[in-house]
């Protein structure tokens, strides 16, 4: 069955962000001069997802807005003659289905994405986190459907991590099947370095069955009281077959601000109008120093 359906949890806190998330969800902070989630958006579509879940809280709103019509604003750009801007917003608006449902509470990205339950169906579906960006020449996404057509199982987009980086993200122990390719054994949830052997942790793209919902409500709270989607995978491994794949691409973790940072700058460099003062900037500030 082709996965269609793509869940977007947009309901955390945004605490690493504040005071910027305050007012502002962390998922509309721009990178240059389109918002995190865009990017997210427009991989989904390229890698051939015809909706998107949204699971929002309070306060989150704007994100759906950004998705949908703005006829004041295209109005007074089309009375300006601003032809290119005015595309750009139009294709926003066209990209893709967008449907939402609210997770009342915080309660942790397990339980956000449980939230999408009756949206989903009885379905496999693909979750992606807008706080992973990840450069690729083939859509991270796609990297991973590709596997989950194959293999008709989960898979989850892995990375192999530095051990200072490990504390932070859910690290895979597994099985190498091929190249990039593993079958996951056991998972373990912010682990100390010397917890685990492993460095490969698992990044904000998953191809999950939806046999993932029945395990995550019956799921206990984890590390930090949250419904860890990570310990629902785990659960998962013991019944299923779960995959795991370290995708080709680059990383930016943009929850971080050291990550934020870097995908700035990365992405800066990548627009034909803004690379060569960026480079002539960045050198002046080096030689400065
Ligand atoms: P994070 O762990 O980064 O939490 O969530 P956060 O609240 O967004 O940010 P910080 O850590 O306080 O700065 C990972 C992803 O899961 C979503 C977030 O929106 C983010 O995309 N999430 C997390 C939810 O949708 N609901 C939750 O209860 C928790």
């Amino acid at each position: 069955m082709k996965i269609k359906k793509a869940v977007i949890p947009v309901a955390g806190l945004g605490t690493r962000f504040l005071p910027a998330t305050k007012t502002v969800p962390k998922e509309l902070l721009p990178i240059v001069d389109i918002p995190a989630i865009q990017y997210v958006v427009q991989e989904a579509v390229d890698s051939g997802i015809s909706e998107v879940i949204f699971v929002t809280g309070r306060g989150k709103d704007s994100i759906e807005d950004h998705f949908d019509e703005s006829p004041e604003l295209e109005q007074v750009l089309e009375q300006r003659g601003q032809k290119e801007t005015l595309k750009g917003l139009r294709q926003i608006a066209a990209m893709i289905e967008v449907v939402s449902v609210r997770q009342k509470k915080p309660l942790g990205l397990g339980h956000a994405v449980l939230c999408a339950r009756d949206l989903v169906g009885e379905e496999p579906f693909a979750v992606l986190l807008s706080d992973d960006l990840i450069d690729a020449p083939s859509p991270c996404l796609r990297q991973l459907l590709e596997i989950s057509e194959e293999k008709k199982e989960s898979v989850i987009a892995l990375r192999r991590v530095p051990d200072h980086e490990v504390q932070r993200y859910g690290i895979v122990q597994g099985k190498q099947l091929g190249d990039r390719l593993y079958e996951v054994e056991s998972m373990v949830e912010k682990p100390h370095p010397n917890e685990t052997t492993s460095r490969l942790a698992i990044i904000g793209r998953y191809i999950l069955r939806p046999e993932i919902f029945a395990l995550l409500e019956r799921a206990a709270p984890g590390k930090g009281g949250e419904i860890q989607l990570t310990d629902g995978i785990a659960d998962l491994a013991r019944q299923k077959k779960v995959y795991g794949y370290e995708f080709e691409g680059e990383h930016y973790d943009i929850g971080d601000k050291l990550g934020f940072v870097r995908a700035t700058v990365a992405y800066a460099l990548k627009r034909a109008d803004l690379k060569k003062p960026i480079r002539e900037y960045l050198r002046g500030v080096i030689d400065r120093k």
